[in-house]
C-alpha cells in the first residue's frame, strides 16, 4: 500500500530526530540529475582533446551561470582572459557584457554565459568549421539541459550557427528566429563595440535588441 504524505512526512521528522539526537547536523542530499549531468559534461569539455585547440588551451572554458535560467548569451570562443581564467567572457568584452545584462536587471549570475567552441583559437582567430563541428555537441547539451527561452547571439559566428544565413550583423539582429523552442536574438558582439567604442549608434542598436529580449520575457 502506498504511504499517504502525512505518514512520510511523520517518518521524516522521526528520522530526522533520531540523526539529531546522534549529533547530526547536516544531511548532504544528492544533487539533481541536471547537476550531476551538467558536472559531469563540465568534466568532458575540460578533459576535450577531440581537436587540435586542446593542445594550445591552457583552460577549457565550459561557460556559467544559473542552470534554471530562461537567458542565455553565446558568444564565438575564448579569448586570451579566458584562457588563462577558464571563465567566459571576463576580458573587456566580458565586463561590457556585464552590463548590458546588469542593464536588461539580471544578474551575470542570473544567465547563463557560454561560447560555440570552448577553447581559445590561436590569436584568437575565427574558429574553423571542423572545430565548431567536433565541439558542437557540448553546446547543443548545454541547450537541452538548460532549455533557455531565449538565447542572445553574439556576433556572427555564434549567430551562423543558430540562423545559418547569407546576411550581414546588420541585417540579422535586431529580429527574433526560431531554433526548435528557443528564440534566438542576434546582436553585435561586446568586442566589436569596444573595438568601435567612438561609434555610439552600435551600443543603441544592441540595447534596442535586448530591449526585445526583456519585453519577450517580460522583464521590467
Ligand atoms: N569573446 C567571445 O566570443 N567569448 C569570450 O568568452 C570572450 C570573448
Amino acid at each position: 500500500m502506498e504511504k499517504s504524505a502525512e505518514r512520510i512526512i511523520e517518518d521524516l521528522e522521526e528520522g530526522l530526530k533520531y540523526y539529531s539526537l546522534l549529533g547530526v547536523e547536516f544531511i548532504e542530499l544528492p544533487s539533481s540529475s541536471q547537476e550531476t549531468d551538467y558536472l559531469s559534461l563540465k568534466e568532458q569539455i575540460l578533459n576535450c582533446q577531440k581537436c587540435p585547440l586542446a593542445q594550445a588551451r591552457k583552460n577549457a572554458v565550459p561557460g556559467e551561470g544559473d542552470l534554471e535560467t530562461e537567458l542565455m548569451f553565446v558568444g564565438e570562443a575564448p579569448g586570451r582572459d579566458e584562457d588563462i581564467q577558464g571563465k567566459p567572457f571576463v576580458g573587456r568584452a566580458g565586463q561590457l557584457l556585464t552590463k548590458i545584462i546588469n542593464a536588461m536587471h539580471f544578474q551575470r549570475e542570473e544567465v547563463y554565459i557560454t561560447n560555440l567552441i570552448k577553447c581559445r583559437p590561436p590569436d584568437n582567430r575565427t574558429p574553423h568549421a571542423d572545430e565548431i563541428e567536433k565541439c558542437k555537441g557540448y553546446l547543443l547539451e548545454q541547450l537541452e539541459m538548460i532549455k533557455p527561452k531565449v538565447v542572445v547571439t553574439l556576433g556572427k559566428v555564434a549567430s551562423d550557427f543558430f540562423v545559418p544565413n547569407r546576411l550581414g550583423m546588420s541585417a540579422l539582429r535586431g529580429n527574433f528566429y526560431e531554433y526548435g523552442r528557443i528564440q534566438v536574438m542576434p546582436t553585435f558582439h561586446p568586442s566589436y563595440l569596444v573595438r568601435n567604442e567612438p561609434n555610439k549608434m552600435l551600443k543603441k542598436m544592441v540595447w534596442e535588441d535586448m530591449k526585445k529580449v526583456m519585453a519577450f520575457l517580460g522583464k521590467k
